[in-house]
């Protein structure tokens, strides 16, 4: 694998514990505005310290991130259908790779929709898009799109998922499944794992858990995050069950005392005397290791 290639793909599979936290916050680019999601400048500011990586499209990278961040992006360049369209399976590629060079992307994400009517379109798209990413050294996730009539088991997936990776695709994003495992054993690529539609926290926290212990490097979540009642609480205690190895129990406790902490407001300074002290070490108070970055 090429130096570049190989650089990128550290950038959002983190080389020192092989996890990954892709914060998936491209959903408009069918839906439109997604519940929660209405603003995503305002979505993405207080989670961006606490993901590896942000999953977006490009209108919403130019206009909703700053330029200053050094979070890396995974850049959607497929689309062309709508939640009310005909059929959501028929994508193109709609990004050339000048422009995701220019929007610095450290990984191009399209979806494949094995088994729907336009599967043979999103596949060639697949193995041409890797044909091009990989003269740049440009990694590329593929997003197994599950159509309404497709189970999410694991036969199937299995499939979506070898297919992806047989196409040339770095890295797989696919949904946690029962028999998860035969998913992951059958593709040669790292897997990482899709929240999908908003559930209780405690569940989601789950499923993060369950995915990682089956052997998916991470996840790529967005709904279960900006949809859940404190979006950073529960951001921070998935990034601790992948990043602090915690159970479902550490995680969900943090997620509980997260979620009653007031959110810091930036207070005027006061004009209190300047005291000059020391500063002392004091010893670590027994907080639960989240990893912070
Ligand atoms: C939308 C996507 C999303 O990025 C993906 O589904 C992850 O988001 P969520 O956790 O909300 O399912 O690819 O097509």
């Amino acid at each position: 694998m090429d130096w570049g290639l190989q650089n990128r793909l550290s950038q959002i599979i983190k080389p020192q514990n092989n996890r990954a936290l892709m914060l998936a916050v491209d959903h408009g680019y069918f839906l439109g505005p997604t519940e929660k999601l209405e603003n995503p400048k305002k979505v993405i500011a207080p989670l961006l310290k606490y993901c590896d990586s942000l999953m977006l499209t490009r209108g919403v990278q130019r206009t909703s991130v700053p330029t200053s961040t050094n979070v890396p992006m995974v850049l959607r360049v497929s689309g062309g259908s709508s939640i009310i369209g005909e059929d959501l399976s028929q994508e193109e590629i709609t990004v050339s790779i000048k422009d995701a060079i220019r929007l610095n992307a450290s990984a191009l994400a399209m979806s494949i929709f094995v088994g729907s009517k336009y599967e043979h379109q999103t596949i060639v798209n697949l193995g041409k898009l890797v044909n091009e990413a990989e003269e740049y050294g440009i990694p590329v996730l593929a997003v197994t799109a599950v159509g309404k009539e497709l189970g999410k088991d694991a036969r199937y997936l299995s499939l979506a998922c070898r297919i992806a990776a047989e196409q040339g695709a770095h890295i797989v994003k696919t949904y946690y499944c029962d028999n998860f495992e035969k998913v992951v054993q059958s593709c040669p690529v790292p897997i990482i794992v899709a929240g999908g539609k908003k559930i209780y926290e405690r569940d989601a926290l789950q499923l993060t858990y369950d995915a990682i212990k089956g052997g998916a490097v991470g996840v790529d979540m967005g709904r279960n995050i900006w949809q859940s009642e404190n979006p950073v609480a529960m951001i921070r205690s998935v990034r601790y069950i992948v990043h602090g190895n915690a159970t479902v129990d550490q995680a969900f406790k943090l997620y509980q005392t997260l979620r009653n902490e007031k959110p810091q407001q930036n207070k005027p300074q006061q004009n209190k005397p300047q005291q000059n002290k020391p500063q002392q070490n004091k010893p670590q108070q027994n907080k639960p290791l989240e990893n912070k970055k």
